[in-house]
């Protein structure tokens, strides 16, 4: 596994944000994480990052447990790139007074990699996310939301990390540059790596998990294949969501409606 969180508790002071959640990502699985706001979603992230400290459970990222390392072991773990992250504001992601060159090849400079070998896979990464070499003189400020978000999913890429944390990361985005960056998040799926994508929206996520996780007031209530959890949805919450979501379960009743025809037809076909 890239990724187990088992049995994770975080507290802020009195209030629980998460009460048990447990989940894990196999190597090139993308697996979304859904839910209201205040369920927990970022507090997820934030864990796995060590920005919050667990008060029970287990986080063990690519092998290594993290649960406890203190500030200098997270300093150090970080620096690793093993763990990637994408937040809802590329803002935050993106130093702001910093061109886009230094943004990508300042995580692979701290691990020693050549200028010369840094600005190249720079440019390699920014064409993969479909951008052009022009931006790299530009600051965060000086683009678009959609191209800001497609900066840091290349920042984030360009370790080769094991597993790229996503927090919301179309949420801020208008329709185009939504689509855009999901048919991205797509791409990196297919290509292999392991995603952890949260949304409060399931149908972002639905295009591009293979599996989904619902958390709920802190606890994760329903988790499994998306096509499973939305065609048959357990929890009150889940039903909701999908309720709420007509296309998603048109879709998928659709893809019931095909399937028992094809096995109507088929049996038909074994009679005559
Ligand atoms: N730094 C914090 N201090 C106190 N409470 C927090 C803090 N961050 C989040 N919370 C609370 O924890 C709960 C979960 O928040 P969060 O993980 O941000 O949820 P989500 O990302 O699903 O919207 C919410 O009730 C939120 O108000
Ligand atoms: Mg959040």
């Amino acid at each position: 596994m890239v990724l187990r969180v088992d049995g994770l508790e975080v507290r802020y002071g009195k209030l629980h944000a998460l009460r048990g959640a447990s989940l894990s990502v196999a190597p090139g699985e993308t697996v979304g994480v859904i839910g209201e706001t205040g369920s927990g979603k970022s507090t997820l992230a934030r864990a796995v990052l060590g920005l919050v400290p667990a008060s029970a459970g287990q986080i063990v990222v690519d092998g290594t447990d993290v649960t406890g390392l203190n500030t200098r072991q997270w300093r150090a773990f970080r620096r690793r790139g093993v763990v990637q992250y994408v937040f809802q504001d590329p803002l935050r992601s993106l130093d702001p007074d910093l061109t886009i060159a230094s943004s990508l090849t300042e995580p692979l400079r701290i691990q020693g990699v050549s200028f010369a070998e840094a600005a190249s896979r720079a440019r390699e990464l920014l064409k993969r996310v479909s951008l052009g070499p022009e931006l790299l003189d530009r600051l965060p400020g000086e683009l678009s939301g959609g191209q800001r978000q497609r900066v840091a999913v290349a920042r984030a890429l360009i370790v080769e990390p094991r597993l790229v944390l996503l927090d919301e990361p179309v949420s801020a985005l208008d329709s185009s540059n939504r689509v855009r960056v999901l048919e991205l998040l797509k791409q990196l799926r297919d290509a292999g790596t392991s995603l952890l994508f949260i949304s409060h929206d399931l149908g972002s996520v639905a295009g591009v998990a293979d599996r989904v996780a619902v958390l709920y007031r802190g606890e994760i209530v329903e988790q499994g294949p998306v096509r499973d959890v939305i065609s048959r949805p357990t929890h009150p919450y889940t039903k909701l969501l999908v309720g709420s979501a007509p296309t998603l379960r048109s879709a998928a009743a659709d893809r019931a409606a095909r399937a028992s025809l094809r096995a109507l037809l088929t049996s038909e076909g074994a009679v005559s």
